[in-house]
């Protein structure tokens, strides 16, 4: 057997940590030209003239490109099809690249963007939300009539009677940031124009389906004449997306438009000021408890500011909608929820995906509430939170998989002795500067897309003649492990060695649309079809075993590299099945198809069955705030998760503290200085992530509650991870210091 062990095994960690790995920007072709995206100093504007010829003239420039010269349509989108790739009639935002510039260097072609002249008519740009909506508010995109891109609602019960049953009514605004995802590789992307007429596209993206959808439409071409090829990529955390697209789409029309292969490296700057972020919340909460702690009614009005462009707004903003009571069974619900354009930087996908917002909120709500009933946080929790046969504010019945909210709130109480800590709590009095506090938060995630997105995935098991097997699957590696997932779940489903395994990184030509590598759906959505391609597999491999063994069918196990009948004794090896289904002229090569299980949306009252199975999870935090300077001090913290299957338990583990660790920027570090639509922090010594030292000490607490509703029993655990950090710490502030903070980054104030 293999020496890999499987509990802890990257097929990619040798290459990484010796530096071998190929990223898109050491991919090169002879003759290759770079590109580099020429911004204007607008944030919103009538464009009267892109001048071009300055920089056209320019020393080694060979093209710049603007919006005349594309072939297809300049405007896409994954929902609406309003992001335009060049800017033609007006600059929408302050990110918008107004013209391409394609030359010999890279050094040449930023000296020429310099000579690239926007003139422009400035409008009046509109940077808030709540302005936008206004009725008689300017309206940025003319022909869609109106800044909100879109509305969600949920209609259940009645809240107004709710509310009168109610003894104590809270009411609360609350405000989260934008977040910058801080992939350590900015967008990159290599377009070669092959010999045959397909331009192939090497790029660090999250997505090539969606990424091949951007490109054929900016170039007018059809699917089958773009080939985007898988390409190791230095994260993504949900950014590389519709920016990361875009970038190889105007790369791509480089290489069409000169017939030579181009390179495109964004800066940090160029990137930063670009990307799309995550969305910042404005959030009016009101909630209505009884006297013993249980909620009656909650009423929300979420305003997510969508920036210049839709992305995919309605689909973050739908997350928030449908977990806006966090994990709890609320029979009155009225929630609102608006994206509206401004003139600030895009926003669209980041990890947790609408969830970190609301969790921040609700979870501070129930910690509020508990103050106010004199309830323990955690008593005022278990009399709300959804158990077995819990209907969701939605009407989803769950029933269809084990809910793990208590067990996975008890395992964080007991492996933290989350109580003795919660006692120590200062409260603002102490003799020392050092306030101590700790603090808590739950939280139930749909699995994958949910109501969405259509949600299935192939895999493709391709065993060779020597026994050694290929497996491909349409979920892209995002440096998150999947590839390695894939192999370890094939080992596993053919009881063979993961020595004999090998991924194939896949380009769009080779394998069916798997959807996008998002939504924590990788391991649940690739690894079922790595399951149901496995189990067709063995069912061709089966007769020759029976023919060898003289056994029957359903006596055979897979195991130890062999097909054996260990009633009878009798084993034939692996590998010489295969021989002999090659020589019978039988390939053993098998496709599984995973469709996720049906669900259902109603928009008119936000009612059905949202997603195919739910997650869990709860995070804590200790900590100490310093009195006079307001300095926090994070001492520990501990994650515990229902995982489902966990295939690669290091792997799992690394995803908490990675999520974690993104959790503690958004609680307590990272904002954007974005001012009148300008970002100001364009780079890391201005945009503050956490630090190594920043850190606590963290711990993981795996729970496998293996899911019944897909083959591969695994539950997306990457962005769980990354939505309960910052209210923990808002939680735990509170427990300090006895001031409650309602704005996300937690800035300790001494008034
Ligand atoms: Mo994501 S934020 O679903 O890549």
């Amino acid at each position: 057997m293999s020496d890999k062990n499987p509990e802890a095994w990257r097929n990619d960690a040798y290459a990484k940590v010796t530096g071998k790995t190929k990223y898109t920007d050491d991919i090169k072709f002879p003759n290759m030209l770079h590109g580099v995206p020429v911004y204007s100093d607008f944030v919103h504007a009538k464009i009267i003239n892109i001048g071009i010829s300055a920089a056209s003239e320019a020393e080694g420039v060979v093209k710049v490109i603007t919006a005349k010269d594309v072939p297809g349509s300049n405007k896409f989108g994954q929902i609406l099809k309003d992001f335009q790739i060049f800017a033609e009639d007006k600059i929408y935002y302050n990110g918008d690249v107004t013209a391409f510039v394609v030359a010999e260097t890279r050094e040449h072609a930023i000296a020429a963007a310099g000579l690239v002249k926007v003139e422009a008519e400035e409008l009046p740009a509109i940077l808030d939300p709540e302005t936008a909506m206004k009725k008689n508010a300017l309206i940025i995109h003319e022909d869609y009539g109106t800044n909100i891109i879109n509305e969600h609602k949920v209609r259940r019960g009645d809240t107004e009677k709710g509310f009168s049953e109610s003894d104590i009514i809270l009411e609360e605004d609350f405000s989260t940031q934008y977040i910058e995802h801080a992939y350590m590789e900015p967008e990159t992307a290599v377009c070669n124009p092959r010999y045959d007429g397909v331009i192939e596209v090497y790029g660090s993206m999250q997505h090539p389906f969606s990424t091949r959808r951007f490109v054929c439409a900016l170039l007018g071409a059809k699917l089958s004449d773009i080939e985007i090829v898988g390409t190791p990529m230095g994260g993504g955390f949900g950014g590389k997306d519709d920016t990361a697209a875009i970038v190889c789409a105007r790369t791509a029309l480089a290489a069409k438009l000169t017939g030579r292969p181009v390179k495109t490296m964004y800066k940090r700057e160029w990137s930063v000021r670009e990307s799309y972020k995550r969305h910042p919340y404005k959030v009016h909460y009101k909630m209505g408890l009884t006297k013993d702690g249980y909620i009656k009614a909650v009423e929300c009005k979420i305003i997510a500011d969508g920036g210049a462009y839709c992305s995919v707004t309605p689909w973050v903003t739908w997350r928030s909608t449908v977990q806006c009571c966090g994990p709890y069974v609320v029979e009155n619900v009225h929630c609102d929820t608006y994206g509206v354009y401004t003139n600030n930087v895009v926003t669209g996908a980041m990890r947790g995906f609408g969830s970190p917002q609301m969790n921040f909120v609700i979870e501070s709500m129930m910690d509020i509430a508990a103050g106010k009933t004199g309830l323990h946080p955690v008593e005022i929790r278990r009399r709300n939170m959804v158990r077995q046969n819990s209907i969701t504010i939605t009407g989803q019945k769950l029933d269809n998989h084990k809910v793990a909210m208590e067990e996975v709130l008890d395992a964080v109480l007991k492996e933290f002795n989350y109580e003795d800590k919660y006692k120590k709590s200062s409260h603002g009095v102490t003799d020392t500067d050092e306030l101590y506090g700790a603090g808590f938060a739950m939280s139930y995630r749909g699995m994958s897309l949910g109501a969405e997105g259509v949600d299935f995935c192939s895999a493709v098991i391709n065993v060779q003649a020597d026994g050694s097997i290929l497996v491909e699957t349409g979920i892209h590696e995002n440096g998150q492990g999947s590839e390695s997932a894939m192999c370890i779940l094939t080992s596993e489903q053919l009881g063979v060695s993961l020595d004999k395994i090998r991924y194939r990184r896949p380009s769009t030509s080779v394998i069916p649309d798997g959807g996008t590598t998002v939504a924590s759906r990788g391991t649940v959505m690739g690894g079922s079809a790595i399951v149901l391609a496995a189990d067709k597999l063995r069912k061709l491999m089966t007769p020759f075993a029976v023919k060898k063994l003289g056994c029957d069918e359903d006596k055979i196990i897979f195991e130890n590299d062999m097909l054996s009948d260990p009633a009878k004794n009798k084993s034939v090896k692996f590998d010489e099945i295969i021989k002999e289904m090659y020589s019978s002229r039988t390939y053993p090569h098998a496709m599984g198809i995973f469709k996720a299980p049906v669900v259902t949306w109603d928009e008119e009252n936000g009612q059905g069955n949202a997603y195919f199975s739910w997650t869990y999870g709860c995070q804590a935090i200790e900590l100490t705030v310093n009195k006079t300077t307001g300095k926090v001090k994070l001492l520990n913290a501990i994650a515990a998760h229902d995982t489902g299957k966990s295939v690669n338990k290091v792997m799992t583990q690394g995803q908490f503290y990675g999520g974690m660790a993104m959790g503690i920027g958004y609680g307590l570090l990272e904002s954007l200085n974005q001012k009148d639509g300008i970002i100001k922090s364009l780079n890391f010594n201005t945009y503050r992530i956490p630090r190594s030292t920043d850190l606590p000490e963290m711990k993981a607490v795996i729970i496998e509650n293996v899911d019944p509703n897909s083959p591969s029993g695994a539950k997306g655990i990457g962005e769980p991870t990354n939505e309960l950090m910052a209210p923990a710490i808002a939680n735990a502030v509170f427990n300090a210091t006895g001031k409650r903070y309602f704005k996300l980054p937690v800035k300790i104030t001494n008034k």
